[in-house]
């Protein structure tokens, strides 16, 4: 009587390593969805979102950096506050990037990428005295606030309710939020004495 076949040497536990593919799908593309929003609709509301998105990663960065080289006085309180803020804008930016594939776009991801979309003045490799460290984060505060008060209005009159609300309930009231608490913290008062 024949032993059975051996099992075929195909068959194993050796993960395929070493994989590459073309693109699949091109930045700046949007595929279809059922979504009720045109392609057009689609496509610009990513467009304004990869935007967003690239800046709000720098804004990021710049926190996480501005948190790790923080000095002086109020050294502690100011690096758990650019630390609570840098959170908050990381779940910002996962909220933006999944509109974008909601929409059926590509979000930007590698930092590479987002260095050549951002319009968020580059800091210096090294450190800056505090209140200029603030001032940096106030400015690209400002920038996507202008950015993002403009776009939401746009795709509102393209029809993207949705895009339109994750603007103005995400990115534009916790950007507002985040700016005052910085700001407060460039008032020139006295320590000690009034
Ligand atoms: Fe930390």
């Amino acid at each position: 009587m024949n032993k059975p076949a051996k099992r075929s040497a195909n068959v194993s536990s050796q993960p395929w390593l070493h994989q590459h593919s073309a693109e699949v799908q091109k930045f700046g593309t949007v595929r279809q969805f059922p979504i009720a929003l045109s392609v057009d609709a689609r496509r610009y509301s990513c467009e304004r979102l990869n935007q967003i998105l690239a800046d709000s990663q720098i804004l990021y960065a710049l926190y996480k950096k501005h948190h790790w080289l923080m000095r002086g006085a109020t050294f502690y309180q100011l690096h758990l506050l650019l630390d609570k803020h840098a959170g908050e804008q990381n779940e910002l930016i996962d909220a933006i990037a999944e509109r974008v594939q909601t929409l059926g776009g590509v979000a930007v991801g590698d930092p590479r990428h987002v260095a050549e979309i951002t319009r968020i003045d580059r800091a210096p490799n090294g450190a800056e005295e505090p209140p200029a460290m603030l001032s940096r984060l106030l400015e690209a505060h400002e920038a996507i606030l202008i950015d993002a008060h403009d776009a939401a209005k746009r795709v509102g009159e393209m029809g993207d309710d949705g895009t339109n609300d994750l603007i103005v309930s995400e990115v534009i009231r916790t950007g507002e939020l985040q700016c005052w608490f910085l700001a407060e913290h460039l008032v020139d008062t006295p320590l000690v004495r009034a």
